[in-house]
């Protein structure tokens, strides 16, 4: 598959234990950090699973997935904007399974190397996760997409269809956001 601009060969890989991991270096140094030095921890204790985006030499991209779900608030603490939320939210469910938490899974970390921003491996990585949930059978109910994403990515998650979960996070640097996979 050719990305804008893109003529290196370039595969998708899912990290394990024995994975050699190429150099990568996006804007975000923590996010540097946590691919070379503790996504492989984080998969053999069972709380994330990362998957590559590599050339031959380099990390072009990588993204980790774990389990999550969406919790409304307790009623007497919903903000009007909350309500409004959860309103259109559970207008999509039929009423009798209309809950106050539905299952997710959470995107923990994305990042996409400095020299290959803007060429649409972003956009390719939310593709993948969405195409994972919905194309392959699931082995357990899994309705959203959540990230507590970084103010500088917003647009690029608003952009991809996602939305914000409460305004009780408005003004912060990191805020919950999710994707309804039913809407695709
Ligand atoms: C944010 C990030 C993942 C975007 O990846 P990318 O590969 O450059 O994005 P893409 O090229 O796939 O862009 C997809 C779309 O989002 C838009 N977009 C990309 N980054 C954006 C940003 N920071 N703000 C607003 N829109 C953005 C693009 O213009 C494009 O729009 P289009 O579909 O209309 O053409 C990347 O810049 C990155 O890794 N940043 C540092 C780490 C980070 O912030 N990670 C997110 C942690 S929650």
């Amino acid at each position: 598959m050719n990305l804008k601009g893109i003529d290196t060969e370039w595969r998708v890989k899912r990290l394990d234990l024995n994975t050699k991991i190429k150099p990568f270096e996006s804007e975000d140094s923590e996010l540097n950090d946590f691919l070379c030095e503790d996504a492989k921890d984080y998969f053999a204790q069972m709380l994330a699973v990362t998957y590559l985006i590599e050339t031959d030499k380099e990390t072009v991209a990588y993204f980790s997935l774990l389990n999550d779900n969406l919790k409304r608030t307790i009623q007497r603490d919903l903000t009007t904007e909350e309500s409004r939320i959860w309103n259109r939210l559970n207008r999509k469910m039929p009423n009798r399974k209309r809950k106050g938490t539905y299952p997710a899974v959470k995107i923990g970390r994305l990042a996409v190397s400095k020299k290959y921003t803007k060429s649409g491996f972003g956009k390719f990585m939310i593709e993948a996760v969405m195409r994972m949930y919905l194309e392959k059978a699931q082995l357990a109910g899994c309705r959203f997409i959540t990230v507590d994403a970084y103010e500088s990515a917003f647009g690029f998650y608003e952009r991809n269809g996602f939305s914000f979960l409460t305004d009780k996070d408005e003004g912060k640097h990191e805020r919950t956001m999710f994707f309804d996979l039913k809407t695709i």
